[in-house]
């Protein structure tokens, strides 16, 4: 059996575990703010049309610069790209045939990029429930490779990493001479968006990884940036596709940018939906991750609760591809009042056919 190694278009799923996909399913496969993208988007759509006749800006210097703006960095620290998922694969070029360590549970994506570049990868893995830095482990190690990978706000367990061992894990990297590949595709659902980018004047070595798509429901435009000292992104944007980023999406990215309003209504919803969340699964007897963000992981060692689901047409994020994880936990995003009750009342079905914790 071989199941997809991303959340999102669940048919993929259904169709390996041979089950029959009902007419309706809820998608929690896949971590989109559940309020939808920005209505200003909306609004300015037509406007966009034009642009399409002609090629769009390669160097995406607007959106570059309202980028660089918001971080407080120089316009030459910041790379657009189609998605993170174009930024990782450049990235992994970048560090062809080097050695990397990709600190897990984590995005599948890290490794699968690195491989396709040549590059020898090796894992440290993280233990559950807490999922946090163990550095008396890793230090040690950081000296044999040029590069790690590490997803904070991880994904897939939603955990933020403690700040404090995330800033000495930097510091330790670079006396090891060793790249820092950090992925805050999340950062921005956290209660106080906290980010590492400051630290990328001090530190060299640092790379920050985000994604535009999650926190602007926009997984089908595709934005994302790199930020990273000036010669790093000089020589990582010398793997980039010319217009790899198209004229719709470098518009929508720089409407989105400005979306504080937005953005804090997103967290407190999310913050509010969660609670709830978390108290049914407390009343149901069931562990979840100490999530910070909009998505949480859920322990059913039955492994009954995802075949259950899924006959329901509620679709979670199987954990088989997540080495630690191996199908025990579930991953589900955070979506709509209505959506987390639907979810919740299957929960409670399941709990009632009799499953043993
Ligand atoms: C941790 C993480 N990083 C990066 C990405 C890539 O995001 P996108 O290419 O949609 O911007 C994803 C997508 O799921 C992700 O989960």
């Amino acid at each position: 059996m071989s199941l997809p190694t991303h959340g999102s278009n669940p048919h993929y799923l259904y169709e390996a575990l041979e089950i029959e996909m009902p007419e309706s399913v809820l998608d929690f496969s896949a971590n989109i703010n559940p309020l939808g993208p920005p209505l200003r988007i909306k609004e300015r759509w037509r406007e966009f049309f034009d642009g399409i006749l002609h090629y769009p800006d390669p160097h995406a210097v607007e959106l570059t610069k309202s980028i660089a703006k918001k971080e407080a960095l120089p316009e030459q620290a910041v790379l657009v790209g189609n998605g993170g998922a174009e930024i990782i694969m450049l990235v992994a070029n970048k560090l062809a045939n080097k050695k990397v360590l990709i600190i897990q549970p984590a995005f599948a994506e890290y490794a699968e990029a690195c491989l396709a570049a040549g590059c020898e990868v090796d894992f440290h893995q993280l233990d559950e429930p807490e999922w946090q830095l163990d550095l008396d482990r890793l230090i040690p190690r950081l000296s044999k490779y040029d590069a790690i990978f590490l997803c904070t706000p991880n994904n897939p367990t939603g955990v933020s990493f403690k700040r404090n061992a995330v800033k000495e894990l930097i510091n330790e990297c670079q006396k090891a001479d060793c790249l820092v590949v950090m992925d805050e595709a999340f950062y921005d659902f956290t209660e106080d968006s906290f980010t590492y980018a400051s630290l990328i004047n001090q530190f060299p070595h640092l790379l920050i990884l985000r994604s535009m798509t999650k926190i602007f429901a926009i997984p089908g435009l595709r934005i994302g940036y790199l930020l990273a000292a000036p010669d790093i992104i000089k020589r990582v944007k010398t793997y980039k596709p010319h217009w790899s980023v198209n004229h719709v999406a470098l518009e929508v990215g720089k409407i989105c940018l400005a979306e504080e309003a937005y953005m804090r209504k997103t967290r407190d919803y999310i913050q509010l939906q969660k609670q709830k969340l978390f108290r049914f699964y407390e009343e149901q007897g069931l562990i979840v991750s100490n999530s910070t963000v909009n998505f949480y992981l859920v322990k059913d060692e039955s492994l009954s609760l995802f075949p259950f689901l899924l006959k329901k047409g509620i679709v979670p994020r199987h954990t088989y591809n997540f080495p630690g994880l191996d199908g025990v936990w579930l991953r589900f995003a955070v979506k709509s009042e209505r959506d987390n009750e639907a979810l919740m009342e299957g929960v409670r079905q399941w709990r009632k056919q009799g499953s043993v914790l």
